[in-house]
């Protein structure tokens, strides 16, 4: 569980803007995830949703530079890479957190206090809306009903549903997940990750 410092020190990482990709070179641990990924499942070219998939999942969106890397592995043109992205809604090349929180702000959930999710996300992350924290675990966007009215005030965590939400609820939930991805981590580097 984190401690009021730790989640003062995660707040003060935060930033509200889209986190640009600074050149156009990857990462060794992304050539390394995808190398592994195609190394685990042979094949051609219908790799590519499920690698974009993967990495996504990692990164929580494609960076430009990382599709032509997938494209080139896969032999296809990135042009063609490019296009899948695009079509399917839930590929994106703009960065979104692993956690990608999504506050409903309609009606039914205005009226029963939404703006109070909102807040106490801000106030335990410091995440506003639009954001994605540094660490890419957490982004935050609002939207028009989930169709979850019942449940009202909601928001979604990836594609989970989260109801009748209090400001206490809120933030044991995004506590639970900021530990849940540091013992992660540390199994990750325990592993030699
Ligand atoms: S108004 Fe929030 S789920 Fe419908």
């Amino acid at each position: 569980m984190s401690t009021g410092n730790e989640l003062a020190r995660d707040a003060a990482t935060v930033e509200t803007h889209a986190v640009d990709q600074p050149d156009d070179s990857v990462s060794p641990a992304t050539l390394a995830l995808i190398d592994a990924y195609l190394g685990d499942h042979p094949g051609g070219a219908e790799r590519l949703i499920p690698v974009l998939h993967r990495v996504q999942e990692e990164l929580g969106y494609l960076p430009h530079p990382v599709i032509k890397a997938i494209a080139e592995r896969l032999g296809i043109s990135p042009i063609q890479a490019y296009g899948v992205v695009s079509f399917y809604h839930f590929f994106t090349t703009v960065p979104r957190g692993r956690y990608q929180l999504k506050v409903c702000m309609g009606t039914a959930c205005f009226v029963r206090n939404a703006n109070s999710v909102l807040e106490s996300i801000r106030d335990t992350i410091g995440l506003e809306v639009g954001g994605v924290t540094k660490d890419r675990l957490f982004s935050l966007e609002q939207v028009r009903c989930l169709g979850a009215c019942g449940l009202a005030p909601a928001m979604m965590v990836n594609s989970e549903v989260h109801g009748h939400l209090t400001r206490t609820a809120v933030r044991k939930l995004l506590q639970g997940l900021r530990a849940k991805a540091r013992q992660k981590r540390a199994a990750g580097e325990a592993d030699g990750e």
